[in-house]
Order: C-alpha cells, then structure tokens, then sequence
C-alpha cells in the first residue's frame, strides 16, 4: 500500500502548505501504519520546463531520430506516471504564486498528462482518493478586495477532479502571510482562525482518504 505525495512550495524550512500535508500523512499513516509514502518535491527536484515539450513532440519522430532532452522527457514522464498510478492515494501540497498555479506544478502535471495513462482517454486515477492542500498569503474570498484573484485553485480542482477523475478533497489555508507580512496584522484574528479550520479539515481529510482506500479493496 502506497501514498503519494508531491510538494510544491519553494520554502520547504517554513512550509505552511507542508504542514498541513503533514497532518493528512500523519492521518494516512495512522490507519495504514505498513503503508509507504512516495515522495516529490519540486523544489528541490524539479521537472525541466522543457520536458512537456519534448514529451509531446517525441512520439512523432521516429524513437531512433529522438533527440537526448525527448528520450529523457518521455522517460521522466512514465517514472511520474508510475508513481501516481501505483499509489493507492494522493496528497498535493500546492501554493498560490503570483496569482496563478506555480510553474513548477504546472510542468509536473503537464509532464504526467502526455502519458497515456493519465491523458484524457486513461482512466488510471478515476476514483483514486486525494488531497489536495492550497494556501494564499492573502485572502480572496467572496466580499474582499481581490476577490477572484486566486486563479490557482479553481484550475487545480478542475484538473485533478474533473480531468484526473480523482476523488478530491481541498484543503485550503488563505492568510498565511499574515503574522510575516506587518501590512497584514489587522487580520490576525482572523488568519488564526483560517489556521485551525484548515488543520482541522487536513485532518479529517487525511481520514477520509484512508477509509476511501479501504472502502475501494474492501
Ligand atoms: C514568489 C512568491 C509569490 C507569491 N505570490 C502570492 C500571490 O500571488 N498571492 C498570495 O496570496 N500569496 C502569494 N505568495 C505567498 C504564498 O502563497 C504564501 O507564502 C504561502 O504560504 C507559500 O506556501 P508555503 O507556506 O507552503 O511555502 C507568494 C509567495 C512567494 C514566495
């Protein structure tokens, strides 16, 4: 038994978005003490930005003709593809950057989309339960001033639940920033009680995968 997991932020030492996936593994491991985890971490292992590209022109030049930087990126994209589709679950833990999805994750998936196992006719993640975890420094709920700016995390829920067919749950923490950044210290109050509902959820959340898990072999 196996769960996957892939963090995204490039501050891992202070990583609120791996804390919360802490809790979810914590919870995973909890119920499935023999499991192991599969680990990626872009930061400090990161997918070329060339490599979708070279992945998604590869197949149509004969194998022996396909440059250095092809062969790599369609070798890189079934080792990604084989981690996600040898997990009995899976954990993303994704911050918002600049508005939009990282780069960074964006070429990961993009990379994993070219295998024919996870493109639009595979079906080797549908029902696969998940967790995604996202956090903002800011905060873009409805009513406040930059509502509709997180262009992030509507894309990642559509990707990974609608495109991937994934059993997902979003754990997301708005506000981290609050307490680093001063301009921000009017909403401590608040940020700290955005903190505990999004522990309390990665918690629940990470239960949740383990009895979906269950449930599926039962
Ligand atoms: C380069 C950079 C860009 C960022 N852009 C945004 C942003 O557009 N909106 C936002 O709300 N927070 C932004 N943040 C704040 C991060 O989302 C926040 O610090 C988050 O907690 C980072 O994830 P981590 O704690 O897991 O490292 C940015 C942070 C960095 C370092």
């Amino acid at each position: 038994m196996s769960l996957f997991r892939l963090d995204a932020s490039i501050f891992p030492a202070t990583s609120s978005s791996r804390a919360l996936a802490d809790l979810v593994e914590a919870e995973w491991l909890a119920a499935h003490p023999h499991s192991t985890v599969t680990r990626r971490d872009l930061s400090l292992d990161p997918v070329p930005a060339t490599a979708w590209p070279d992945a998604v022109t590869a197949p149509g030049v004969p194998e022996a003709e396909r440059s250095e930087r092809q062969r790599a990126a369609v070798e890189l994209a079934t080792v990604i593809a084989d981690e996600l589709t040898a997990a009995d679950a899976l954990l993303f833990a994704v911050p918002l950057y600049n508005y939009g999805v990282s780069q960074h994750f964006k070429t990961w998936f993009d990379l994993a989309y070219t295998d024919s196992r996870i493109d639009p006719q595979g079906t080797a993640l549908h029902g696969k339960p998940a967790t995604l975890v996202t956090v903002l420094g800011g905060n873009y709920a409805p009513g406040s001033p930059r509502e509709g700016w997180d262009h992030s995390t509507a894309w990642l829920r559509r990707v990974l639940e609608d495109v991937w067919g994934l059993d997902l749950r979003v754990v997301q923490r708005p506000f981290t920033l609050v307490g680093v950044n001063p301009a921000m210290d009017a909403f401590a109050d608040t940020a700290a009680a955005l903190k505990s509902d999004a522990e309390q959820h990665a918690v629940r959340s990470g239960r949740e995968i383990a009895a979906a898990h269950s449930a599926r072999v039962a």
